[in-house]
């Protein structure tokens, strides 16, 4: 219903609609998994929209960073025994289909923003930009407390991604990890037709960390 205000082509409408379906399979499985390791979590209040498009162009955004985290994490979680092969067998698809959903956002905001007549163009690209740089200052803010021990900015949910590398050993470097999430990222994204755009602004980031900062850190 929600997808029918925000996206007038059929098909689009549909591939959102099933994003939506994916994104509360994964929200389901999560808590399964932690009401069966009596992991205690927060419910969130139910979410009020206030706008379909900003609210989708935000949560698109973020997975562009998390996903890409995500995709590093999992690949040295399944190689270090941190998670079980059946637990790995389990989250394999769903980050699969997290690439999936960063992939076809990345395509949707430039079919959007093409939509739209030329003089509309501008604030849009201004919006996109603005909720990209909240993203960033939010990561950012999450790098700046991974040193220290107390991690409360850290260990919020909007960060996992970037957060979690610390659980996975102390062996496990920030560089290292940026190494891993860009071989990952490109790894899950050839599988898809060459002509779609890719998601590019958090591989250039990382790619630029990954040359900056020594291997130690
Ligand atoms: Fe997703």
């Amino acid at each position: 219903m929600a997808a029918a205000q925000l996206e007038s082509d059929a098909q689009l409408r549909k591939a959102i609609e099933l994003q939506g379906f994916e994104e509360d399979r994964h929200a389901r499985l999560l808590a399964a998994l932690t009401a069966r390791y009596r992991i205690p979590i927060q419910t969130p209040p139910p979410f009020q929209s206030s706008s379909l498009e900003n609210d989708f162009l935000t949560a698109g955004f973020g997975e562009c960073f998390d996903s890409f985290f995500a995709f590093g994490l999992i690949a040295i979680a399944s190689e270090s025994g941190y998670f079980t092969r059946e637990l790995i067998r389990i989250f394999e698809p769903v980050v699969q289909e997290e690439a999936r959903h960063i992939l076809f956002f990345v395509n949707w905001v430039k079919y959007r923003r093409r939509q739209l007549p030329w003089w509309k163009r501008p604030a849009f690209r201004a919006r996109c930009g603005w909720l990209i740089l909240k993203q960033i200052a939010s990561r950012a803010k999450t790098a700046k407390t991974m040193g220290g021990a107390d991690n409360g900015a850290a260990s919020s949910a909007d960060n996992f991604t970037l957060s979690a590398h610390k659980d996975l050993g102390p062996d496990l470097t920030l560089h290292a990890l940026l190494g891993r999430c860009l071989a990952e990222n490109e790894r899950r994204m050839t599988p898809y037709d060459v002509r779609l755009l890719r998601p590019r602004l958090v591989p250039t980031i990382a790619r630029l960390l990954y040359r900056l900062l020594p291997s130690s850190i």
